[in-house]
């Protein structure tokens, strides 16, 4: 029996200790949003999040998670509201056929949860593991610089 911390919630799992988290979360947890790309850490269609930073969840076995907080890309929904990293991926119709996306938002999650205000160059780096076939690059940039807009924004009203 291993525990795993998902999103805030623990869960028990009955799951051989080398299950790949992301099999654990898709099939045990009916959490679906990283997706099977290639499974052999090369694509990215899998990134979560693991004590905030992205990895890979294909090749992550669940031996390796216990006391560990890993966040999903439903972890970014709160209340049925859209985090500011899925909204801005909507309004820049960052999507194509969609497959890439919830890696995308994951790793840019973790991004910005260190440094708020990176310049175009530190994502354009940061995100570079993570591919999409149909090419919406440019898209994704531009989503990732407007929640980059919105946070700061929201910060401001603030304070
Ligand atoms: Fe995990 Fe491709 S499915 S990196």
């Amino acid at each position: 029996m291993i525990t795993l911390e998902v999103n805030g919630e623990k869960h028990e799992l009955n799951a051989e200790s080398d299950t790949p988290l992301l099999y654990a979360l898709r099939d045990e947890l009916a959490l679906n949003g990283a997706k099977f790309g290639c499974g052999l850490g090369q694509c990215g269609a899998c990134t979560v999040l693991i004590d905030g930073n992205a990895v890979l969840s294909c090749v992550i076995p669940i031996s390796m998670l216990a006391n560990r907080k890993i966040t999903t890309i439903e972890g970014l929904t709160k209340g049925g509201k859209l985090g500011v990293l899925p909204s801005a991926f909507i309004e820049e119709n960052a999507a194509q056929c969609g497959y890439c996306i919830a890696g995308m938002i994951m790793r840019a999650e973790a991004l910005l949860r260190r440094n708020p205000n990176p310049d175009d160059n530190t994502i354009r780096d940061h995100m570079e593991p993570n591919l999409c076939r149909c090419g919406t690059h440019m898209r994704i940039l531009k989503a990732i610089h407007r929640a980059v807009s919105t946070s700061a924004a929201i910060a401001g009203t603030r304070s």
